[in-house]
């Protein structure tokens, strides 16, 4: 096997994060006998300067012949007062109307040496290992009517429409399901049913594409968001794989994020079309760049989610989730995530270190 990667460091600590994470991809293919052919563009705020435009024709093709792309980080304050059309932000934003990626999908795993970075207690967290799947390009974000208008007596009326079509939804549930088995084989779909129709549909087709899609392995369960939200700080150890709209995968991604206490620390995937897209949920960290503080574990464990979900290299990407893991049970730790009694390390370092552990461990 051979697979052709867009490479898209962007700006801030993007490129620092995206070296160490592209050297352990080329690590895990000499290891595990597959090739890849790295490309690399720019995107951003450096296709801005280099171009006028945050991502050109040619980087856009570039991204949809390939296998897969990954993303460091976009934007920064030199680019802030530009206006909205042509902002670094916006080439993500195209990226993913291009590659027609509707699902988002952002696993949570609490590394059990991070437990004390997390602002609940060690006995809830820990042991938290779930995916949260987020439609990406429906629901309320995008719905019509939308906007502001003026009323008669001179006050204002706001209106967003929540609107899901049969399509959208069986094919974000699909996601779901799919990566379930790959996981614990168990599927929580997170609606509010009791009161939004849109959503009452949602509840139907995703119990159908599970009845009728061969997914009787897969547990099906449906929660209502409200719940949802409390059940994920009073036990997130109950979920394996959350489905849920664009509006309450934006609020409970977050939320979830939140459980593991670093951004630094995550990884995220937008799936879809021919091509998936993986990116660390972090930004380009402008406070840290070119200082090699940055955390380059979420961009090594945004590689080991496309090796499993695009190319179905399932021991790879185990490999380097144990290897990070491993390196911080040995108490190495980045700035974001320095505890005391712990050895603190940079990028390159933190890098170096999670090569190591994989070369060790596969010999
Ligand atoms: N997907 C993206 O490309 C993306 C996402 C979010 C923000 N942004 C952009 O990034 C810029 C900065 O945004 P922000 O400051 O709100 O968010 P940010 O994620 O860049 O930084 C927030 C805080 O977390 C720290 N941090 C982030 N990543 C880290 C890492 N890997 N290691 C250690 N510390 C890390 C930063 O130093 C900062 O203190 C803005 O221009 C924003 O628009 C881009």
């Amino acid at each position: 096997m051979n697979y052709k990667i867009v490479v898209l460091p962007g700006d801030g600590i993007g490129p620092e994060v995206m070296r160490e994470g592209t050297q352990v991809l080329m690590q895990a293919a000499k290891l595990y006998g597959f090739g890849v052919e790295l490309e690399e563009g720019i995107v951003g705020g450096a296709s801005i300067d280099a171009h006028r435009k945050p991502l050109t024709d040619s980087v856009l093709k570039l991204a949809k012949d390939s296998d897969g792309v990954l993303l460091g980080a976009m934007g920064g304050p030199k680019w802030d007062g530009l206006d909205y059309s042509i902002r670094p932000e916006r080439a993500l934003l195209a990226l993913r109307q291009e590659l027609g990626l509707f699902a988002n999908l952002r696993p949570v795993k609490l590394f059990s040496a991070l437990a004390s970075a997390s602002t609940l207690k060690r006995e809830v967290v820990e042991g938290t290992d779930l995916l949260v799947v987020r439609e990406l390009t429906g629901g309320i974000y995008f719905g019509q009517p939308k906007g502001v208008t003026k009323l008669p007596d001179g006050t204002e009326r706001g209106v967003n429409t929540e609107v899901y079509t049969t399509p959208e939804i069986e094919r974000v549930a699909r996601v779901a399901f799919e990566a379930a088995r790959k996981r614990r084989g168990k599927v929580t779909s997170v609606d509010k049913a009791n009161v939004l129709e849109a959503t009452e549909l949602w509840r139907k087709v995703v119990t159908r594409v599970h009845k009728e899609g061969g997914y009787e392995g897969v547990q099906l369960d449906h929660m209502l968001v409200d719940n949802c939200a409390m059940q994920l700080i009073r036990d997130p150890k109950q979920f394996d794989v959350m489905v849920t709209t664009n509006m309450f995968g934006d609020i409970l991604s977050d939320e979830a994020a939140m459980l593991t206490g670093s951004i630094g620390m995550l990884p995220s995937a937008s799936l879809g079309g021919k091509v998936g897209m993986y990116e660390p949920v972090h930004g380009s960290a402008p406070d840290i760049t070119g200082q090699d503080k940055a955390n380059p574990l979420a961009t090594i464990l945004t590689v080991s989610m496309m090796l499993r979900h695009s190319f179905n290299q399932i021991a790879a990407a185990e490999w380097i989730e144990r290897a990070v893991e491993a390196v911080l049970n040995s108490g190495y730790r980045t700035l974001d995530i320095q505890e005391k009694d712990c050895l603190p390390v940079g990028c390159k370092e933190m890098g170096r270190l999670v090569r190591e552990k994989i070369e060790a461990m596969k010999g």
